[in-house]
């Protein structure tokens, strides 16, 4: 339940709930924060006094140091821990590691876990804020917000785009909050990919389905092109990773076909040569190192709003206020 004046409530889990109000209330909080980083001391008192633990249980490179840029950006005092260096591998349990991080008093935790629900989980067990920063193949929630804000920043609105999402859909918690974000903010979404990487019935995600990568390309506007997600994958979903990018990967030659301009995200990391070409991502019309600057903005707003800011005081808190 969102407090007066805040778009968000205790937690950020999933944006599959949020309605386009809630949405477009943190994209157009992260637009003031964007300029912090632009400065040459890249710092403000907004979160000042707040403790965050960043509890990272798998490998990340963007959204880890994203959100410990943001927290510092914020001025939060900041911990991270990972599961190899803590005594998560002594057999301490999730709910445990958070109760006593909770004994040092704390304020929000940032979670990655392998396992879909972890996040939910947790945020229903401790009063601290909880951000999902990726639940196995639920939901990736920052990841979808800051693509909306790269498409929203290239095309001007999302409503009415023809968006695809292209690869490895059954494992991708990064296409389940895309699709949430995309629906909400009316474009049209779409997801391509062989049948053996799409859910078994795909139509249940309310999206085009298409399963050939050209049809893909003819139709959308926007295409987010989704990793292999090899350490998710037993044997067997696709012939070979050459295979596959001869089947599926996006390439100036496809993208070319359309003779049209084709916005291209990509959430990293990216396996070059398999579901995405070199010329691609590092093409003109990529916008794949945006997504990643927009991720701090993103993520500042979103601590931001669950401290109990109000949107319409970004502007104000960023010249030297508080949440
Ligand atoms: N996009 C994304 O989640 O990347 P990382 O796994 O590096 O955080």
């Amino acid at each position: 339940m969102s407090e007066p004046g805040t778009p968000l409530g205790k937690d950020l889990i999933g944006l599959e709930g949020l309605d386009a109000d809630q949405i477009l209330a943190i994209l157009d909080t992260a637009e003031p924060f964007k300029e912090i980083s632009q400065r040459r001391i890249k710092k403000v008192p907004v979160l000042r006094g707040k403790t965050i633990v960043n509890l990272f249980f798998e490998a990340s490179t963007r959204t880890r140091i994203s959100f410990e840029f943001a927290e510092k950006r914020l001025s939060a005092d900041t911990v991270n821990i990972s599961s190899t260096g803590s005594s998560v591998t002594k057999g301490e349990t999730l709910v445990d590691t958070a109760r006593n991080l909770e004994a040092m008093s704390i304020d929000m935790v940032v979670m990655r876990h392998g396992s879909s629900g972890a996040a939910r989980f947790l945020a229903e067990r401790i009063p601290s804020n909880v951000v999902n920063a990726g639940d196995g193949w639920h939901e990736h929630p920052t990841q979808g917000l800051l693509d909306l804000l790269t498409i929203r920043d290239h095309r001007g609105s999302i409503e009415g785009l023809k968006v695809c999402i292209v690869g490895d859909i059954l494992h991708s918690r990064v296409a389940r909050s895309n699709i949430h974000g995309l629906r909400a903010l009316g474009a049209e979404v779409a997801v391509c990919g062989p049948r053996t990487l799409l859910p078994p019935v795909p139509e249940d995600l309310g999206c085009v389905v298409f399963t050939r990568v050209e049809e893909a390309i003819e139709w959308a506007d926007v295409l987010n092109v989704l990793r292999l997600q090899l350490e998710r994958m037993e044997a067997g979903y696709v012939p070979s990773l050459r295979e596959y990018n001869r089947i599926w990967g996006v390439s100036r030659k496809r993208l070319e076909a359309a003779e049209r301009e084709i916005l291209i995200l990509h959430p990293g990391p990216m396996n070059r040569g398999v579901e995405i070409d070199s010329d691609v991502a590092d093409g003109p019309h990529s916008v794949i190192l945006n997504q990643v600057t927009n991720g701090v903005a993103v993520r500042m707003a979103v601590l931001y709003l669950l401290a109990g800011g109000q949107p319409e005081k970004a502007e104000a808190a960023k010249q030297g206020g508080e949440a």
